[in-house]
């Protein structure tokens, strides 16, 4: 019997991979061309890191990690998100001077897994560290726009501020007296966290406190994060991007501050609707022991984006077939240049006969079928192999294509 695989994980193998190769390839380049360089963190770290980071009474910490110990014994977890890792590197090499990262790769949370709410799945994301300036969290937010956009996700972008530890005291006090006055709509889980964390239940689906009896933020927003607010809706103004200011938008984890946003596809259901989300975490490095040290950042999960904007499985550009004796070992050198050209090249590398190959062509989605027979490659019209190359693709009305959108 074949073992089956975890509840909640997924194999993204062919064809489906083909599109995510293409979002991935696209986050690279996009978040390259912002500046962010790589950062690779690891995969589990000191459970210690999430409690400090994302909060000790925080549910993602509480009741969906995977927690174990290791042969001696140290609580281990595995990363449910990748800000409180990309932190606690930055903070181990010195935590001084700018550091504008990207990374990409899979998360883990024990949650009811649904479609687009898995147990592993996939974040790509950016953290912008040590600039407390809006221009930062503006930039953050028109990469992340520009990728949904390109991904293809019909979205709508929801944004707040949660003020700064000042401001925020005197509305968790007032949130909390409402909540109390509020106890009998809310959900059941929930009730105990109002003296804890009340604004974790201003994101519960559940309770349904009335949103007119609860205080917002605005009114308590402090001179400094009014007017960095007011700059980071001025940049967005300034970019043409459109957004909404949420109230109620205050994430999932307890490390922000100031700026939050979501964007949350119009196409799907709303319990897993939201694509991405991020914002501003000046406290973090002080609560992982480092000094005060601003960042902002966000993270997407690929997995949603696809329900949203699954796009094409885009198949090989070509597939080679040899006629007349042209064997796979023929092919795989006329399929050299095509590969330097930028495009997917295949063939068959079992002997087939000719209409053996053009099944197998069919059956890899190709664009285009190229006719190897002697020394001719026939495609529409036949090339000559020392002409192979870019202007030889124009002709086959293949100039058009583009290797980063597939277009
Ligand atoms: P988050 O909102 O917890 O934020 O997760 C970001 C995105 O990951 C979500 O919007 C969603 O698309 C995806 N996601 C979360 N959980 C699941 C799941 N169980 N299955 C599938 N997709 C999921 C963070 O993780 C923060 N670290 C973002 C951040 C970076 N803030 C500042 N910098």
């Amino acid at each position: 019997m074949i073992i089956r695989s975890p509840k909640g994980t997924d194999v993204i193998g062919p064809p489906r991979s083909a599109r995510w190769r293409e979002v991935l390839t696209l986050w690279e380049n996009l978040s390259g061309s912002y500046g962010y360089e790589l950062v690779i963190t690891p995969v589990f770290e000191f459970t210690e890191l999430f409690e400090r980071g994302v909060g000790e009474t925080n549910e993602m910490v509480t009741k969906q990690m995977y927690t174990f110990a290791d042969r001696r014994g140290r609580s281990l977890s595995l990363r449910p998100e990748g800000t409180a890792g990309v932190m606690r590197a930055y903070l181990a090499q010195g935590g001084t001077g700018r550091w504008k990262v990207a990374y990409s790769g899979p998360m883990f949370r024990y949650e009811q897994p649904q479609g687009g709410r898995r147990r592993q799945f996939w974040q790509i994301g950016v953290e912008c560290v040590g600039s407390a300036s809006a221009a930062a969290d503006v930039e953050v937010i028109a990469l992340a726009e520009e990728f949904l956009s390109a991904v293809g996700v019909e979205n709508e972008l929801l944004i707040n501020s949660l003020g700064d530890g000042e401001c925020r005291a005197a509305h968790l006090e007032d949130l909390r007296a409402a909540m109390v006055r509020s106890m009998a709509d809310l959900c059941s889980s929930h009730r105990d966290l109002v003296e804890l964390n009340p604004l974790r239940i201003l994101d519960c689906k559940l309770c349904r406190p009335d949103p007119e009896a609860l205080p917002d933020i605005a009114d308590y927003w402090c001179g400094s994060c009014r007017d960095h607010f007011a700059e980071v809706r001025q940049g967005l103004d300034d970019l043409g991007i459109a957004y909404r200011r949420s109230s109620r938008l205050v994430r999932g984890l307890d490390y922000y501050s100031r700026t939050t946003f979501e964007y949350v596809a119009t196409t799907l259901e709303t319990s897993q609707s939201t694509v991405l989300g991020g914002g501003r975490y000046d406290g973090l490095a002080e609560t992982l022991g480092g000094r005060p040290v601003p960042g902002v950042g966000f993270a997407g999960g690929i997995d949603r984006m696809l329900l949203a904007a699954p796009g094409e499985d885009a198949g090989l550009d070509v597939f080679l077939v040899g006629e007349g004796g042209v064997a796979a070992l023929d092919l795989m050198e006329w399929a050299a240049p095509l590969r330097r050209a930028g495009l997917r090249v295949g063939f068959e590398l079992d002997a087939r006969s000719v209409k053996a190959q053009f099944r197998a062509a069919t059956r890899s989605r190709a664009r285009y079928v190229g006719v190897v027979s002697g020394e001719r490659l026939e495609m529409r019209e036949g090339r000559d192999r020392e002409t192979l190359g870019p202007e030889d693709l124009e002709k086959w009305g293949m100039k058009a294509f583009d290797p980063e959108t597939r277009a």
